[in-house]
């Protein structure tokens, strides 16, 4: 008999519900108990966040995204915002509060669903001597020692969507349509929906930009008689110079910059060098909602199954991966040592080029002579 927690940190991502629903019914089939704690860590420290889950409570949950039990960016133990007595707010490492908690409720394991940030954390309780397993979740694909992320999919999906209806109303107006995908520093969703919705430009953070390149590219496209285009860019994209686009102050207990706006600055630098009317957009938040793909759902549900596998072999402080199409475990350090960034060698990359999309750089796709 084992009794288990599950978190889930971060920004969520769909399948979190898909990994919650595996992990549940493949411990209660071992006759173990689950609990969930809400909003990241809150279970830990308000027992009233600390809910039992059995089949019954997570029936039907693995298609519907989001997360039940909640989700924070702001939550992280060791740096956590707490009001004193003058109503300041603190930041105060109350890890070990929670290190103690965990064992007074007797858990065995925590299994802790995040993307980086939340696997760090993961990774300094296992330090600490609790037993932790990661399982790597995050729309933006970055993290390192697994082939895929779940929730990636279906942020993909729904950008190329979003591109697919820009075609006829760019084409209609002979606009330019520039469009801003999330990612952060990594432009995987920025290039898996680019080549899939027939960009013109997509503008990743692995390859920094020039903008007179992407004009260049919209200018030509004019003396093929083609008289609107898609400009695809990842939030982190950045310029040939360095610059970077961000929304300023990160929020209290946030530990990462809010990154936004470079779609807006990148569309008045088109419509100023090629006087092309052009108009922006930020896709945002929707590429986290909706149900999960069923590339998402089933991932989420094999990475939950697996974790529990690795609870019973007790290889702790290690997060569950898909490599090879398999699942396989490696120890949450290596995965959050380096974020997976774009290999430039990559098919995916050649792909692009070869049909003609330019990402802004020195190498442009390739001029084939009459
Ligand atoms: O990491 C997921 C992500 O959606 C990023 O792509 C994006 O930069 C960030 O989270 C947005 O965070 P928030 O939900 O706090 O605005």
């Amino acid at each position: 008999m084992k009794k288990i927690v599950i978190s889930t940190g971060g920004g969520d991502a769909p399948g979190l519900n898909a990994v919650i629903y595996a992990v549940v019914n493949a411990c209660y089939r071992r006759g173990w108990e689950v609990y969930g704690s809400r909003n990241g860590y809150s279970g830990f420290l308000d027992f009233d966040d600390m809910i039992p889950l059995s089949p019954k409570d997570v029936a039907g949950i693995y298609s519907i995204g989001g997360t039940i039990l909640g989700s924070t960016n702001k939550g992280n133990p060791f740096s956590y915002p707490v009001k004193n007595l003058a109503d300041e707010v603190q930041m105060l490492d109350i890890s070990d509060k929670i290190i103690k908690n965990f064992h007074r409720m007797k858990f065995d394991c925590h299994i802790a669903i995040g993307g980086d940030g939340s696997l760090d954390i993961a990774h300094r309780f296992a330090e600490k001597g609790m037993p932790v397993i990661g399982v790597p979740k995050t729309i933006d694909n970055d993290l390192g020692k697994t082939s895929r992320t779940f929730g990636f999919d279906t942020a993909v999906a729904t950008a190329t969507d979003a591109i697919d209806k820009l075609h006829s109303t760019a084409k209609s107006h002979n606009r330019v349509m520039v469009v801003e995908v999330m990612g952060r520093e990594s432009g995987w969703i920025a290039l898996y929906s680019g080549i899939s919705g027939g960009a013109d430009v997509i503008l990743i953070p692995e390859i920094p930009f020039d903008v007179d390149r992407v004009c260049e590219k919209i200018l030509d496209n004019e003396l093929h008689d083609k008289h609107y285009a898609i400009v695809v860019v990842a939030e982190g994209a950045m310029t040939a110079d360095g610059q970077q686009f961000n929304k300023g102050e990160g929020e209290l207990g946030r530990q990462e910059v809010v990154l936004g706006g470079v779609g807006d600055w990148v569309a008045a630098q088109i419509r100023e060098r090629t006087e092309k009317d052009t108009r922006s957009l930020v896709l945002g938040h929707l590429q986290r909602g909706g149900s999960p793909t069923t590339f998402d759902r089933l991932l989420g549900l094999r990475f939950g199954a697996a974790a529990v596998r690795m609870v019973e072999e007790k290889i702790f402080d290690s997060m569950v991966s898909l490599k090879d199409s398999g699942m396989t475990a490696v120890p949450i350090a290596e995965a959050i040592a380096m974020r997976k960034k774009i290999d430039l060698s990559t098919d995916k990359v050649l792909t692009a080029r070869d049909i003609g999309i330019c990402f802004g750089d020195v190498e442009q796709e390739r001029v084939v002579l009459p």
